[in-house]
Formats: structure tokens, C-alpha cells, sequence
């Protein structure tokens, strides 16, 4: 297959496959399409979508992707990882197969550490065997296939330029370097790249995959598109193993910004950045930095007088993208209480969400009980609703009926709460003390529902400013060893917190219901 001979990057973004790969985030089928229709609003050249033999639920959730938005018109292609083994090919396959255009992931370790730590000690002759084998085994089922030579940067170079020779003799379509474990340094990574784009000719793309653990993995990743690389693979707010991956907003913001140097745009919407942004870190339960690049919250705030004089007269003064390129700016007022059902349903089409009809029901209702407390209610308090519908599915083992709390600074804070059995309907109250209100609501939900979670992590943000602001509160819950995210939005705090640890706990709940197949080591 002949790659595309123009001067623009492809983003594969992997934030559902090694973004996922983050302590603590596990994200259910549900969530990762929310994400995935998302990224294709984004405009995303390629979503990695998962891992589908490590679980039943990976599985699944590659497959949702690939026969959704994979479907959809101009859909990104959709890929899935699989080790060199002919299992994990063919479930690859498997769960790639309702999509319009595919690509099969294959990867295996080369460097010597890795090969003698995790591979048995395998030779390199054995390595290229098995390489060669999974790439012609992946060509049977797509025409897109790439492979990834595991931790390639501590790889002795002559092994990795000979196994690259012979994944594209057998006919790989993508060759990828990954900076597995962020080691490299910009200067000698752009020189190897530009070695193997050298080597592999003009129908390979050549494509990067940087990890962060020196803190360089955009650095690394401007380098190698310097040097050639058709393509960088990212994850949305930087997400993944560790100190994570390659920042999909930072890497397309430096190539757009400074394409007067580069010359190598990308064909990514960046007004769609920052709600993706939003969604992602709701959804994983990671929060994002006050001061990260891009997408932080400070990201275009000016304190100084000096830096606010400037900005006023001229913001290039001090900024060198515009807010509004990038989604943040102009959170119009779109709707308020006299709002009607066809007005909201207008509006969130009119912004990309498409729900489900019972989906508009539930959030609509919870519109209608935002604005009986909050005047205005913006794009922002909108998305912030429709994110919270998607953790509260129909499948729910349970639902939060009401929370009652009394108590102040001089009594112990106490909560009462009524649960419903979404089964029979069963409603259970329970009541409960606590260190405070917080601990209160939690502790009596934690009764009401019979599950021991421990709130792990908790982080509360405003959606816009103004005291009637809603409150977005997003946890994580350990049940039995494992952690759940659950999000709860609300203009109060207390009830936000009550329903994100409902959330995380229904979570739980289904999991155990769900019936997981074998799981392997994640790379
Ligand atoms: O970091 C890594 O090496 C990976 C590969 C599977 C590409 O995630
Ligand atoms: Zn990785």
C-alpha cells in the first residue's frame, strides 16, 4: 500500500489503549466510545482502541469502536494492538472486523533487557521469526499493518535496523519507534530517526510512540517530524504508563503554531481540543494540571498587571496561540429554565453529542433541575450533564434517590440517604457520621448498598465560575483490590460527591458481573 506522499503528521492517538494503561483508569465499553466519538470529532488520523486479548471487556470495547465510529463517513481507521502471538492476532482481527479501515498492531521486545527479563532470553534471530511471522499472519486479515520493536530506543541499533529491514520486507505498512521507556534525548532520537526513514523507502511510514519520563516525550516527537517521522502517536492530556505518553494537544499545537519552521501541519480540528480534553479527564477521573500547556486551566490566564496591560492592548504580547483555536474561549450562555426539550436537544446536537433517546430523557431532566438553581446554564454545564449520563447507565445496580445532611463546625456531620435497588425498586436509607460531609454521604451510601469501597482519590472543580457554579466532581473508589472512576456533577458539592461514589461503586458491581477472559502481561 502506498503511503501518502504529503507533508502533513498523522496522529494515531492511543489515549484508549496505552493512555488506559494508567494506574487506576479502567474504562468500561460505554466510555471508551464516548471518547472515541470524540476523537473523531477531533479528527484523529487513527484510534487505537485497545488490547483486545488482555479482557472481555477490551475486546468489546475495540469492537463497539470499530462498528460505530469506525463506520461513521471519513472515520479515523481503527486499530488494535496484538503481540506477535497468532492468538492475539486473530482476536485482534476479531474485534476489528465491522470497521471500514483497520490496522493490526504488533509489537515485540527487541532490547536486550527486555529479551532477557521477559522473553526468555529469545535470540534476535528468534525475535525476527517471530515478528515476520505475526506481521504476515496480521496481512491476511488488513492491507494496514504496523509493528512496533518494544523499548526500540535501548535496542542495539544494528538488531533494530535489521529487524525493521525485514517487517517491511514481509510487508508491514507502519514501522514505530517507541521511546518505551523515555530515554531517548532529542538530538540522537531525530538522528535515528532520520536513519530509519532513510532505510525503509517511501511506502513505509515511519511513526513514533514517546513516553514522558524525562519529560521529553513532545520534544522527541517535534524531533523526529523534523527528521521525517509520518507519523506520532499521542494520548489525550499526555495520559498512559508512568509519567505517561506523548501530549496529543501539546504535539499538535507545536506543529500548528510553529508550522512556519516545521512545515508539517496536522489534520487535526484544534477547536475541538479542549472539550476532549474535558471529557477525558472526566471520564478517567485524571485531573489536569492548573499550568498545563494547552489545556490547563492557566494555560491562558494572565496575573501581572504588566501581563494584563499587554494583553489588553495586543494579546500577542503574551500569547502565541488563540484561545479560541483551541476551544477554550467563549463558553457562551446557551440555554436557562424556560428552556423547552426541542431547544436542548438542538443544542447538543449542534455541539456533536448524539444520545441515545433515554439518554436525552435522563439528561434533560437534569437540565431542568440545573436551571430551577442556576440562572444560566452554558455549553460547559451542558457537556458537564451529558458526561455524567454517560456514567449512569441502564444497567445500574443502583441509584441515588436523595441525600439529607445535618451537623456543622460545633455537631459530627451526619448524612442520610435513600438507595434504590434498580432491580425491584427496593429503596434503602441508611445514615452514617463522618470526619465530614463528604465522609458522611459516602460512608451512608457505603451501607446502603452493602460494597466496602475506599475513596482512593478526590478532586472537585467548578465548570464555570460564579457561586452558582456546578460542581464536577470526580473520584476514585478501590473495591476489593481494583479502582474505579465515578464523576457526579451538582451545584452541590456534597450531592456531586454522593453521586460520583455511587457511580464508581455501580462500576464495581458490573465488573463483577462480567465474565473476563485470561489476561496477559500489557506492554
Ligand atoms: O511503549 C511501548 O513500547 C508501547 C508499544 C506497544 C508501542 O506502548
Ligand atoms: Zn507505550
Amino acid at each position: 500500500m502506498s503511503q501518502q506522499q504529503t507533508p502533513g503528521v498523522r496522529i494515531f492517538d492511543t489515549t484508549l489503549r496505552d493512555g488506559e494503561q494508567a494506574p487506576g483508569i479502567s474504562l468500561d465499553v460505554k466510555e471508551k466510545l464516548e471518547i472515541a466519538e470524540q476523537l473523531a470529532r477531533l479528527q484523529v488520523d487513527v484510534i487505537e482502541a485497545g488490547f483486545p486479548i488482555t479482557s472481555q471487556g477490551d475486546f468489546e470495547g475495540v469492537r463497539a469502536v470499530a462498528g460505530t465510529v469506525g463506520t461513521a463517513g471519513g472515520a479515523p481507521v481503527i486499530a488494535a494492538l496484538a503481540r506477535c502471538h497468532p492468538d492475539d492476532v486473530s482476536r485482534a482481527a476479531d474485534a476489528l472486523k465491522p470497521a471500514d479501515r483497520s490496522r493490526i498492531h504488533v509489537f515485540l521486545s527487541t532490547s536486550e533487557v527486555h529479551r532477557t527479563a521477559m522473553l526468555h532470553g529469545a535470540s534476535e534471530d528468534e525475535i525476527v521469526r517471530q515478528a515476520v511471522d505475526a506481521v504476515r499472519r496480521a496481512l491476511t486479515y488488513t492491507d494496514d499493518v504496523e509493528f512496533s520493536p518494544q523499548d526500540a530506543t535501548r535496542t542495539d541499533v544494528d538488531f533494530l535496523m535489521r529487524i525493521v529491514d525485514e517487517v517491511v520486507e514481509a510487508g508491514a505498512t507502519t514501522v514505530n519507534i517507541p521511546d518505551t521507556v523515555g530515554y531517548a534525548i532529542p538530538h540522537d532520537f531525530g538522528t535515528l530517526i532520520a536513519d530509519v526513514v532513510a532505510r525503509v523507502g517511501a511506502d513505509v511510514a515511519v511513526s513514533v510512540h514517546c513516553h514522558n519520563d524525562l519529560g521529553l516525550a513532545v520534544a522527541n516527537s517535534i524531533e523526529a517530524v523534523r527528521n521525517g517521522a509520518q507519523q506520532v502517536e499521542v494520548a489525550v492530556n499526555g495520559i498512559g504508563e508512568r509519567a505517561g505518553n506523548c501530549s496529543m494537544e501539546e504535539v499538535v499545537m507545536a506543529l500548528a503554531t510553529r508550522v512556519d519552521l516545521l512545515g508539517r501541519p496536522t489534520g487535526v480540528n484544534t477547536r475541538e481540543i479542549a472539550r476532549t480534553s474535558r471529557l477525558v479527564s472526566a471520564l478517567t477521573g485524571y485531573p489536569v494540571q492548573f499550568n498545563k500547556a494547552v489545556v490547563g486551566r492557566n494555560a491562558f490566564a494572565h496575573e501581572s498587571g504588566i501581563h494584563q496591560h499587554g494583553v489588553l492592548a495586543d494579546r500577542l504580547t503574551y500569547e502565541i496561540m488563540r484561545a479560541e483555536d483551541v476551544g477554550v474561549a467563549g463558553a457562551q450562555i446557551v440555554l436557562g429554565k424556560h428552556s423547552g426539550r426541542h431547544a436542548f436537544t438542538r443544542q447538543l446536537e449542534s455541539m456533536g453529542y448524539t444520545l441515545a433517546k433515554e439518554e436525552v430523557g435522563r439528561a434533560f431532566a437534569r437540565f431542568k433541575e440545573l436551571a430551577d438553581r442556576k440562572v444560566e446554564i452554558s455549553d460547559a454545564d451542558l457537556e458537564a450533564i451529558v458526561a455524567d449520563e454517560v456514567y449512569a447507565t441502564d444497567d445500574d445496580a443502583f441509584e441515588l434517590v436523595w441525600t439529607q445532611l445535618s451537623g456543622g463546625t460545633a455537631t459530627a456531620p451526619s448524612a442520610t440517604v435513600r438507595v434504590r435497588r434498580t432491580a425491584d425498586g427496593t429503596e434503602i436509607d441508611e445514615v452514617a457520621i463522618g470526619d465530614g460531609m463528604v465522609d458522611a454521604v459516602c460512608g451512608a451510601i457505603r451501607r446502603a448498598v452493602g460494597i466496602d469501597g475506599t475513596l482512593v482519590t478526590f478532586n472537585v472543580a467548578a465548570v464555570t465560575p460564579g457561586v452558582d457554579a456546578l460542581g464536577d466532581v470526580t473520584i476514585q473508589v478501590e473495591v476489593g483490590g481494583q479502582r474505579f472512576t465515578g464523576r457526579g456533577v451538582s451545584t452541590d458539592i456534597v450531592e456531586a460527591s454522593a453521586r460520583a461514589f455511587l457511580s464508581a461503586l455501580n462500576k464495581s458491581v458490573r465488573l463483577r458481573h462480567r465474565a473476563v477472559a485470561a489476561t496477559p502481561e500489557t506492554p
